[in-house]
């Protein structure tokens, strides 16, 4: 995040509250846990991989920052509700959630099996679904929270290669607009995030296709990068995690206070070309 960015939230801003970040340990997801910790949240790290939360954790508290782990897999509607309770067992309370976690790969339609089409709409869909629900009775009890979820562009107009991603997006998109009227008499805001290209690993890795598949030969994922930043992005540059964590910061504050069901497009102008 740029020093000028920095100084748009005040320090001190969510101090006292906890914000719990599905995918938290790494890309985006890292880098909104970097900006809410900063701004004094307790920011809980949730993801599959203990492998990838106890570095995050661990760099956090290096700096001076609040955080802690839990393992969870979002496909579980069971151990999403464990989640949960370990997490008001130990904090009290969750003030935001971040649904971030997303796996995603870049694969033909016509020849995705039923699993793999299956694991991609579980973790986008099933998994913000459930960690939403889990959290509405906490928030409700507390008298409010903020759910903020991360969707995409590519649904928009069709994204060839990604026929699972963009159709659990959309889905993403219509429980946004759905809970967040069903959830606002409990003082439940309800908002999501669609980033344009973020190169983080786990970007590169969904863009590139496995060994032996026809793209193979003629999908080069840093080349295409590069040339998509340039030909397709108004604003000129790929997108970083703080683009992202900047815009959840401003949902997540009081300057928020009237928008739900919103779906917030931070991707430089690029849909639009
Ligand atoms: C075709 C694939 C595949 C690929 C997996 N599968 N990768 N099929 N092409 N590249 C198939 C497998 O063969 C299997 O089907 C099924 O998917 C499940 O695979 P598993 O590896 O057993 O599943 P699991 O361990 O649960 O892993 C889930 C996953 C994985 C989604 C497949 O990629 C994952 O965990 N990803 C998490 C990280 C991630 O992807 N992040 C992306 C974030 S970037 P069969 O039939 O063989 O059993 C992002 C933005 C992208 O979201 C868009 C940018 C603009």
């Amino acid at each position: 995040m740029t020093t000028a960015a920095r100084a748009v939230f005040a320090p001190g801003l969510f101090d006292g509250q906890v914000a719990l970040i599905t995918g938290g340990a790494t890309g985006i997801g890292f880098g909104i846990a970097e900006l809410l910790s900063q701004l004094g949240a307790h920011v809980v790290l949730a993801s599959r991989k203990p492998e990838h939360l106890e570095p995050a954790v661990a760099d956090l508290l290096a700096r001076g920052r609040s955080a802690s782990s839990v393992q969870v897999d979002v496909r579980d509607p069971e151990r999403v509700k464990a989640m949960v309770a370990q997490v008001v067992d130990e904090h009290s309370r969750i003030d935001i959630l971040m649904n971030n976690a997303a796996g995603n790969f870049y694969a033909p339609s016509a020849s995705l099996s039923p699993n793999a089409w299956k694991s991609v709409i579980e973790i986008d869909l099933y998994g913000t679904f459930f960690c939403s629900q889990a959290v509405l009775p906490v928030m409700k009890a507390q008298g409010g929270g903020r759910i903020i979820s991360t969707s995409m562009t590519l649904h928009y107009r069709g994204w060839p290669m990604m026929a699972h991603a963009t159709a659990a997006k959309a889905g993403v998109d219509a429980l946004t607009k759905t809970l967040a009227l069903e959830w606002a008499e409990h003082g439940v805001r309800i908002n999501a995030i669609a980033p344009g290209p973020i190169p983080t690993e786990g970007v590169r890795k969904a863009f590139t296709p496995p060994p032996g598949s026809a793209a193979t030969d003629v999908f080069d994922v840093e080349q295409a990068m590069d040339d998509h930043a340039r030909k397709t992005i108004p604003l000129g540059r790929m997108g970083t995690p703080a683009d992202i964590a900047q815009m959840v910061a401003f949902l997540a504050s009081p300057a928020g206070d009237w928008i739900t069901g919103g779906i917030f497009v931070v991707d430089g102008g690029e849909w639009l070309k």
